[in-house]
């Protein structure tokens, strides 16, 4: 059996790619080759015509982007069907997450754990103090009893939807039991639908921009650098009651979203060709990955994002951070578990993407599981 790979003071990146820090601590050349399988990206864009339409629209850098962005927000509202001051746009859903964070500085909020860093360094840093509810391994269900019981004393609420980095999904009938509960004793809910684009066939069900019409104290994030393969642009929005978006504006700095991204909002909603290829995407590779992993006898949980969180399962003579090191050494990179809070390391997330990557995976999983028994 390998044993642990030592990680000495320095900490483990704290978010995908970053791939010279572990290159270099692993002691592999800077130019190790790598695929990379930690960010969780569509495999299939930006769309084609992205580059092109960039560049035509480079002229427009020239002035300040309208600071109300009316034409991004109005096509971001017909596309939830809902009002355009139901909606503001922000630089990257990172950006929506401190601007949620903001809007109840210094307040008690719970986070549901493991989940994406961000809530917590967005919290920290707007005082608010944080309790975390943490979703039981290996399953990561959510069991909505303890949940509202948890809720005692606390004043907003951040969970995400599907979850990163664990891929399950809170159902709807769960979501407004939440929701019915939290309004009673006046506890925001704070949604981070950055994924919800991949939950399956149809999206637009799985997104809970429905029940903003029900719901006051719902606020939803959104990201569009996943589902458009645009990390590099950032794009995200914030959708809830018109009194929150004005609330949060005023949290916001002076033209954030670039005439770029702005721009870009209308054309990518409308490219229906793009989103029904992702979708044939999801619904071929997401099961016949999932089956891929689990008949290496790793711990998979159920995906409904384009991800997956893995492990060795117990009668596997492997630790995680040594198949992680075998992985890199043999030109793959996932996503370690390190600073997740209440995974510690003993998970991996990997990205779902085309299906000849997808095979690559797996075939290397299943000689560096086989090598390990050697
Ligand atoms: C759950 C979640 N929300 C939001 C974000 C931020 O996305 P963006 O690139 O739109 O800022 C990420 C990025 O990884 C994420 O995983």
């Amino acid at each position: 059996m390998w044993p642990s790979s030592p990680w000495p003071s320095s900490p483990w990146p704290s978010h995908g790619g970053q791939a010279e820090a572990l290159l270099a601590h692993f002691g592999l050349p800077a130019d190790h080759r790598l695929d990379d399988f930690s960010a969780n990206l569509n495999p299939l864009g930006p769309p084609a015509w992205v580059s092109d339409w960039l560049t035509k629209q480079l002229t427009g850098l020239e002035r300040y982007p309208a600071p109300d962005y009316a034409a991004a927000r109005q096509a971001i509202a017909a596309h939830h069907q809902l009002q355009p001051e139901q909606v503001l746009l922000t630089n990257g859903g990172a950006e929506a997450i401190f601007l949620a964070a903001a809007l109840h500085a210094g307040k008690r909020a719970a986070i549901i754990t493991p989940s994406f860093g961000e809530y917590a360094r967005a919290c920290r840093a707007h005082r608010l103090s944080i309790t975390e509810i943490a979703l039981p391994a290996p399953h990561f269900t959510l069991d909505i009893d303890s949940l509202l019981a948890g809720l005692n004393g606390i004043e907003v609420l951040f969970l995400c939807r599907p979850n990163n980095p664990t891929a399950t999904l809170i159902d709807m009938s769960a979501m407004e039991t939440l929701l019915d509960h939290s309004a009673a004793i006046g506890c925001h809910v704070v949604v981070d639908e950055a994924f919800i684009d991949m939950v399956g066939e149809a999206p637009q069900q799985a997104s809970m921009a429905p029940l903003l019409a029900r719901y006051s104290h719902l606020t939803l994030l959104h990201s569009m650098t996943k589902f458009y393969t645009l990390p590099g642009l950032r794009l995200g929005y914030m959708l809830a009651e018109a009194a929150t978006i004005k609330a949060a504006e005023t949290c916001q700095p002076a033209w954030s979203v670039n005439h770029l991204a702005a721009e870009l909002v209308a054309p990518l909603l409308t490219d229906d060709a793009f989103a029904r290829r992702t979708q044939r995407w999801l619904a071929s590779e997401r099961p016949r990955v999932a089956q891929a992993l689990t008949e290496l006898g790793l711990d998979v949980v159920p995906s409904q994002a384009c991800f997956f969180l893995i492990r060795p399962s117990a009668a596997q003579e492997i630790t995680t951070d040594a198949l992680f090191e075998q992985l890199l050494r043999q030109g793959i990179l996932v996503r370690h578990s390190h600073n997740f809070a209440g995974l510690n390391g003993e998970w991996l997330r990997v990205a779902l993407r085309d299906e000849p990557a997808n095979r690559r995976l797996v075939n290397v999983l299943k000689k560096v599981l086989h090598d390990c028994l050697r």
